[in-house]
């Protein structure tokens, strides 16, 4: 490993205080192994190991998923779901000083949870968060690709009809390799005409065309991910004089990319110009936090804290929150000098 490009130790206490605004996080990632463990106990969901280090060990995408839904499995009542938010919340504002979050969350692996009650549970979780930490949060309650059409458009239903104070759009994510986007067409279409914004996530394994599919077809106006981008360049060029927001994750690239860091796609997103920002993905998943994302990237792809200071305020700019809101937030980050 390199020295952080802005070097030692005082750069690495920068990255970890800069506050920080993050699109790209699932709640169910983030559940600490302990947690886990006690849900799992609790609700007799069989476990591989009990040894919190070795919990959710995975080698490759689809192991990934596997753990992902595991977990998910875990998550059973409303008061489950409060804790899990409450806990991903505090970690993320304590740690990393993420002062702005929008999390997805998957109601379609809760299946015995009815939306309502999930929502609940989360909204709970999501005030004490905010009393203790003043973290600020919305919601995207996430398509799962492994899913069917018809759940997704269901799902899309429930959301439309439920509370709306903390949602605010709805993405989509899971195996890429399950079911294209362009099958769940109806229910982003549902989606859009809810007055919800949407967001998927594409590209993650490098591919383009479905990129172009979730822009052109289903109305994303934030990319997860994204690096497919990178496989074309007039969509490339699209994309960044467009300013459409693409939302990366180191987390995912560890397992997913080989190459070296100077064509890693995060920085060859970066040089292109396009509008990113990074976010922790599945932090307890990855054994770190979003600190420690903004410390890799700074490591091993070059990146500088100016860089990354100046990425929040681009997630700033394409977070889905009300312009008072968000004038609260762009102060947090301009009061400490990011
Ligand atoms: N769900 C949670 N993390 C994910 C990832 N990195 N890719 C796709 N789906 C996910
Ligand atoms: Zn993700």
């Amino acid at each position: 490993m390199t020295a952080p490009a802005d070097g030692g130790a005082d750069a690495d206490v920068r990255l970890r205080r800069m506050p920080k605004v993050e699109l790209h996080c699932h709640l169910e990632g983030c559940v600490r192994p302990g947690t886990f463990l006690e849900l799992a106990r609790a609700h007799g969901v069989p476990l591989p190991t009990t040894d919190p280090e070795r919990v959710y060990a995975y080698t490759d995408m689809a192991s990934f998923l596997a753990v992902f839904e595991r977990l998910a499995a875990a998550v059973v009542t409303r008061d489950d779901v409060r804790r899990i938010s409450y806990e991903a919340l505090v970690d993320a504002a304590r740690g990393s000083a993420v002062v702005y979050r929008e999390m997805f969350v998957n109601p379609t692996l809760h299946p015995t949870l009815p939306y309502d009650e999930l929502l609940a549970g989360i909204t709970e979780g999501v005030h004490e968060a905010r009393r203790d930490t003043g973290i600020v949060t919305r919601l995207i309650p996430s398509v799962y690709r492994a899913h069917s059409p018809a759940a997704a458009a269901d799902m899309v239903r429930a959301v439309a009809r439920g509370d709306r104070d903390l949602v605010v759009g709805i993405g989509m994510d899971g195996d890429e390799t399950a079911g294209p986007p362009a099958s769940f067409t109806e229910a982003y279409a549902l989606a859009r005409d809810a007055g919800l914004q949407v967001t998927a996530h594409a590209g993650e394994r490098f591919g383009a065309e479905e990129v172009r599919t979730c822009l052109d077809l289903l109305g994303c106006t934030r990319i997860d991910h994204g690096y497919g981008l990178l496989q074309d360049a007039e969509l490339l060029a699209r994309v960044r004089d467009t300013g459409t927001h693409v939302t990366c994750a180191w987390l995912s690239t560890t397992y997913n990319y080989r190459g070296p860091a100077d064509t890693h796609p995060i920085r060859l997103l970066h040089d292109a110009g396009v509008r990113i920002s990074l976010g922790s993905d599945d932090p307890a998943l990855g054994g770190t936090d979003l600190a420690g994302d903004y410390r890799a990237v700074s490591a091993r792809l070059g990146l500088t804290a100016d860089d990354l200071a100046r990425q929040n305020h681009a997630a700033l700019d394409a977070a889905w929150l009300p312009a008072e809101e968000k004038a609260a937030v762009r102060a947090r980050l301009e009061d400490a000098g990011g």
